[in-house]
């Protein structure tokens, strides 16, 4: 369900394509997408490795500058912001689960957490403890004072995740937050999301080739080579 008369959409992406040069070679990786994400639901991107999800998403949030078209995050045209104005914006308004996780290797698990309520001015010991509160919710809150490289891939994953969602962002961007979980972990991660995601000011995307967890979106949006093929609430028939 995209967004209904009247509603402002979460997410606007007008015409969107991108396109990477490698050597003399430039690729089209996403065509022309359309896609209005409404606040409230649960949408899931879906598509072959390659068929360009992080590429897509990252562009929805502020990372990745589209070669053209243009995208609105409530109501904001974020490729029209300076710089500074960007980041802020991204800052402020969006959490993202990146694919690699990215934590910074020199701090421990509750300051990453803690890092965009420190990069928002709020003072460290109060963001330790909102960061460690997240990581309870996440049930990793006894691993708050190891390095990243001293967790488990599924563990440095809930911190990444406790870093997306201690500001409580009103735009969550996940690329699979449950690949590197149990069945267990990754409901506990999903019912998180779902609790950012279902108030009306809030969206979440996630993508993901979990088939655990296909039951739990609100829409599925299936990417193959840069064109959205599929947009309903369950996985086509011949997927
Ligand atoms: N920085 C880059 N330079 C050149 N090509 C790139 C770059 N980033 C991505 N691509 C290409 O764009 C296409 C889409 O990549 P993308 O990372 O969006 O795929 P994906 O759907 O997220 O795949 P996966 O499931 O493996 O994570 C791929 O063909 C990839 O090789
Ligand atoms: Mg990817």
């Amino acid at each position: 369900m995209s967004a209904a008369p009247g509603q402002q959409a979460a997410i606007s992406v007008r015409d969107v394509s991108r396109d990477f040069t490698a050597g003399q070679q430039t690729i089209r990786v996403l065509h022309s997408i359309d896609l209005d994400v409404a606040p409230g639901e649960l949408t899931y991107l879906v598509g072959e490795s390659g068929s360009g999800k992080t590429t897509l998403i990252s562009i929805m949030c502020g990372i990745l500058w589209p070669t053209e078209g243009s995208v609105e995050v409530f109501g904001t045209p974020i490729y029209g912001l300076s710089d500074d104005d960007l980041v802020r914006f991204r800052l402020e308004n969006i959490g993202f689960i990146f694919q690699q996780y990215n934590l910074i290797p020199a701090i421990n698990a509750a300051s990453n957490a803690a890092v965009p309520l420190i990069a928002r001015g709020m003072d460290r010991q109060e963001a330790r403890e909102r960061a460690v509160a997240m990581m309870e919710k996440l049930n990793i809150a006894n691993q708050a004072d190891k390095l990243p490289n001293q967790l488990s891939g599924g563990q440095q994953q809930r911190v990444a995740i406790a870093r997306a969602l201690v500001h409580e962002p009103r735009l969550v961007v996940c690329d699979e937050p449950t690949a590197a979980l149990d069945a267990t972990s990754g409901r506990r991660v999903m019912d998180l999301l779902r609790d950012v995601a279902l108030a009306e000011d809030r969206a979440c995307i996630i993508v993901t080739h979990d088939n655990r967890i296909f039951d739990l979106a609100d829409r599925i949006l299936v990417l193959e080579d840069g064109r959205i093929t599929h947009d309903g609430q369950s996985m086509p028939e011949d997927h």
